[in-house]
């Protein structure tokens, strides 16, 4: 059976998409493989660790495009020549617009450093912090128009213990977020639809 191929969008360090990509090739990721990187940073660590893995990527400013249609049909024309099925967002910074929601329903889905609809945005993980609360953590969900607001698919949960600082929160979201992101994908690329989880009941 034809695994179904998958583009990995991000923006920053990447470390979630090493992340999939290691499971990529090492034949972990169910009936999925990472087929493509796309990067709105050409400079990113993003894009230095898919050429490492010898990935294809397509890395695209979208300021040097006159709007996000025409950023978006760009990018469009690379997923079609490369056959991809599923999108996953992994640290990707920008709002997904209706170009590519329209071609890939219920297709995209995106990582977030937070118990969804709790703290969506920017700095989740610092705005969790700020707000004092005694446990956060990491959602997966499908991406609509919104921000951070699509249906959720899975989440986990990262307690706040009192000699917790920024840092160890945000290493804990982390190892976190590493390990629940390749089990979802693996999930999802061995079935072909999944019923929404609701979040891990809470102690
Ligand atoms: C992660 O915390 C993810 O949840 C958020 O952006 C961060 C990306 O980290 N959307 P990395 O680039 O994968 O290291």
């Amino acid at each position: 059976m034809n695994k179904k191929r998958i583009a990995i969008f991000a923006s920053g360090s990447g470390s979630n998409l090493q992340v999939l990509i290691d499971h990529s090739t090492q034949n972990r990721l169910g009936g999925g493989e990472v087929a493509l990187v796309v990067s709105d940073r050409p400079a990113s660590l993003a894009v230095e660790r898919a050429k490492r893995a010898s990935i294809l990527v397509v890395a695209l400013r979208p300021a040097d495009f006159p709007d996000k249609i025409s950023y978006e049909t760009e990018l469009l024309r690379a997923l079609e020549r490369e056959k991809i099925d599923w999108i996953v967002l992994a640290g990707y910074m920008r709002l997904v617009g209706s170009t590519l929601l329209h071609a890939y329903p219920s297709r995209i889905i995106n990582l977030h450093p937070s118990l969804l609809p709790l703290f969506p945005g920017k700095d989740a993980i610092g705005q969790a912090w700020a707000a004092g609360v005694k446990y956060t953590g990491v959602t997966v969900h499908f991406v609509d128009e919104g921000m951070d607001t699509g249906p959720v698919i899975a989440q986990e949960t990262v307690f706040i213990e009192q000699q917790d600082t920024l840092e160890t929160l945000t290493e804990k979201i982390h190892v976190l977020e590493h390990e629940l992101l390749p089990r979802v994908v693996t999930k999802l690329m061995g079935e072909d639809s999944i019923e929404t989880s609701a979040p891990e009941r809470l102690r």
